[in-house]
């Protein structure tokens, strides 16, 4: 039997996302209520792990906190402990292995577990800290790209994907008023839920995935066949993961990063032009960007963080670690890191609601 804990460590990683404070708190109730657990919270994610920043978590300290977006203890995406940024006296950034920092503190806290609520590079991490030093790890599943892998869905997807909805809402009134096509573009990097999922529920009717290739033709070719049988307005939602005929994806910019490869962001700026080039259909350009991380959690990812968090919590104080807690069937249940870490879940092609989303007339470029 392993040992059971008497000191946890908690920390989020990667971008901030609606639903991590409620995790934070059902978390530590769990562990303070049902196990009498102390709780220390890592400030800024694994940067406070490598920084030796962290502050104790007291039953007060979490209370309220349920319906706050964001996350109390901070953040951070660049902070990897196996390839961390320094810059050189000659301004070079280069990438250090800082493991060792993070073995040092975690044994100098006694922490008997670290819980670690992130994406796809915060469980990888997580997974390797358990590997290669040592360190007792659970994960729970964050993100609204709800790209992981080992689970149904990541909590924050359902608050993303009612933001986006409500834009396309909105978005279809100025459509309608003045004939135009209206470019939604959404987050959620190499994987198309977001798109798809809005799509549907706002009646998108061009829905563009990284999944799956598109042609400008097949678009504008649905714009003007609209215009033509007296629907004189389209709307395409578009994922900034999707790459362009014969250009690939559009990059932000390029991060000088071991965790993140390129930010994305500005395909719906590139698209607009050529449609309205091409079809000779009015058309503007919405992002949507870090609108879909922000504010106040859905319901629905209020009940699912407390889920998640309350069953982290138990994974660390009966020692069940080198787990994520991910949702099969309407259950909570651990999935070892070892098949989540560096792992994608991307929308399938044959997936249903691509099929449901053409039987309700929307096209996907192709
Ligand atoms: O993974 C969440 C996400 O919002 C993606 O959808 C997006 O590509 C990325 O993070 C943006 O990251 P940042 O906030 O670092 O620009």
């Amino acid at each position: 039997m392993p040992m059971a804990a008497k000191r946890i460590g908690i920390l989020t990683g990667g971008g901030d996302c609606p639903g991590l404070n409620a995790v934070i708190r059902a978390v530590a109730k769990t562990a303070i209520l049902d196990f009498g657990l102390e709780i220390v919270g890592m400030e800024d994610g694994y940067e406070g792990l490598i920084e030796h920043r962290s502050r104790p978590l007291a039953y007060n300290n979490v209370s309220g906190i349920l319906s706050e977006g964001g996350t109390i203890l901070g953040t951070s995406n660049r902070a990897n402990p196996f390839g961390f940024p320094v810059v050189r006296a000659d301004g070079e950034t280069v990438f250090e292995d800082r493991s060792d920092l993070v073995r040092d503190y975690v044994k100098e806290l006694d922490l008997s577990c670290l819980v670690c609520i992130g994406g796809d590079g915060t469980l990888t991490i997580a997974h390797r800290l358990m590997e290669e030093c040592g360190v007792p790890c659970v994960g729970v599943p964050k993100t609204i790209d709800n790209d992981l892998y080992g689970t149904d869905v990541t909590f924050g997807f359902d608050t993303a994907r009612q933001i986006a909805t409500e834009a396309i809402d909105r978005l279809h009134t100025t459509a309608q008023s003045h004939h135009r096509a209206m470019v939604i573009e959404v987050m959620g990097r190499n994987a198309g839920w977001l798109a798809l999922e809005a799509g549907i529920a706002g009646g998108g009717d061009v829905i563009l995935l990284p999944e799956l290739p598109h042609s400008l033709e097949a678009i504008c070719e649905r714009l003007v066949s609209r215009s033509r049988t007296g629907r004189r307005f389209s709307i395409v939602v578009v994922s900034e993961g999707v790459e362009l005929e014969g250009g690939g994806q559009v990059v932000r910019c390029e991060v000088a990063d071991s965790m993140n490869a390129a930010r994305l962001g500005g395909v719906g700026d590139v698209l607009a032009a050529r449609i309205e080039e091409a079809s000779g259909v009015e058309t503007r350009v919405t992002v949507l960007g870090h609108l879909l991380r922000g504010g106040t959690p859905s319901s629905a990812d209020r009940v699912l963080a407390t889920r998640y968090g309350r069953e982290a919590a138990v994974c660390a104080g009966t020692g069940r670690h080198g787990v994520m807690v991910g949702l099969h069937c309407g259950e909570i249940v651990p999935v070892p890191l070892s098949e989540v870490a560096g792992r994608q879940r991307l929308v399938p092609p044959d997936h249903h609601l691509i099929a449901c989303a053409r039987s309700v007339g929307a096209s996907f470029g192709d």
